[in-house]
């Protein structure tokens, strides 16, 4: 990567551009009608600081998101509904905003990282959508596989996958259940229009003994789900995480159970990637928010020592893109058995 100007621009914009792009794109002002994109005015009818908001849709005019038309409307530039397309993935990484823009206070210790608030709503809109990426190989492959009685859903957070299994799959005992009292309350709400049996609870995922006795699975074959939940308990260790699998495993010894992750890549993979991939941020918020993220490499010697089988892999963003063999996903999916 050489030095340009633009980079030097570039280092800068998003501070100022990222966070609007995610209030306005939560407020839902881009929609598709008819494979048109359409700037709906009418969803910023409600913000009441009309000075702010014009001087943000200024801003987005000057950075080339959106053009004025000649009766004062505006619309969305090619770039822009690129950009406000995949707004979404920006959600994550912003929920982690408090961090990044407190880093002189954390670095002169006036304020503890500990103490600092991720936006849980955001994350977890931001999460359930970003995920939505993993999820539909594994309900095909469970619709040609699928003999299985429950499904357990743990560290649910929306219930987005709980969601897909209800709509995918009838009869199916449905459990979820997460630490977070903000996602059991969002997941609650997909009850509603269910076809299946779902419980949606409260339980620390590390507390295997308490949520065991409030799911019903005994002589029904079962599957669990773990999707993006083994970083936030490894503490980046891999014996944590070994010995929670074994736990499962001697606890639940004949369930199939599912596993993604996004993985800790190499530097160099990463330096390879950065303009085109949002992993450095990923990777950046995961460790100021203390969470384990593994690598590839780290998860293969975890499964030798957990007394499960590979049934199934998935790879996602595999670099190099070969499969040559120091060839790493950002996230893969395994079920295990
Ligand atoms: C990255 S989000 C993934 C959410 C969801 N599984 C998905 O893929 O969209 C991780 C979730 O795990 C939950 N979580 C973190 N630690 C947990 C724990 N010890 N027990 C249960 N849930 C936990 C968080 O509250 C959050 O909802």
């Amino acid at each position: 990567m050489t030095y340009s100007i633009e980079k030097l621009v570039y280092h800068l914009r998003g501070l100022y551009s990222a966070p609007i792009i995610c209030e306005l794109s939560k407020r839902k002002i881009f929609k598709f009608i008819k494979n048109k994109a359409i700037f709906d005015k009418k969803k910023l009818i409600n913000i009441k600081s009309k000075k702010e908001l014009e001087a943000c849709l200024s801003y987005l005019v000057r950075i080339n998101l959106l053009k004025k038309l000649d009766n004062d409307e505006l619309e969305f530039t090619d770039m822009g509904v690129e950009i406000f397309k995949r707004a979404n993935s920006y959600y994550v990484p912003h929920s982690y905003r408090d961090y990044i823009l407190n880093l002189g206070n954390i670095f002169n210790s006036k304020m503890n990282v500990k103490k600092l608030k991720v936006d849980r709503n955001e994350n977890i809109i931001g999460s359930g959508l970003t995920h939505m990426r993993y999820f539909p190989p594994v309900i095909s492959y469970l619709s040609q596989n699928n003999s299985f009685h429950a499904g357990i859903d743990v560290g649910c957070g929306n219930g987005h996958f709980l969601n897909l299994l209800n709509d995918n799959f009838q009869s199916l005992d449905l459990y979820g259940f997460d630490v977070s009292n903000t996602s059991v309350k969002s997941a609650k709400l997909i009850k509603k229009k269910n076809r299946n049996n779902i419980k949606i609870f409260r339980a620390d995922a590390s507390k295997i003994n308490y949520w065991k006795k409030k799911i019903n699975i005994k002589g029904k074959k079962t599957i669990f789900f773990f999707w993006f939940l083994l970083h936030e308990i490894s503490k980046n260790k891999k014996s944590i995480i070994i010995d929670y699998l074994k736990s499962i495993k001697k606890n639940f010894p004949n369930s199939t159970i599912v596993i993604c992750e996004l993985t800790k890549q190499s530097d160099i993979i990463l330096q390879e990637n950065c303009e085109k991939s949002l992993m450095p941020e990923y990777l950046l918020f995961h460790d100021f928010s203390g969470q384990g993220v593994l690598g590839f490499s780290d998860y293969k010697e975890i499964l030798k020592k957990t007394g499960y089988t590979l049934k199934k892999e998935w790879m996602f963003d595999q670099s190099p893109p070969n499969k040559d063999i120091n060839s790493e996903p950002s996230t893969f999916v395994w079920v295990l058995e």
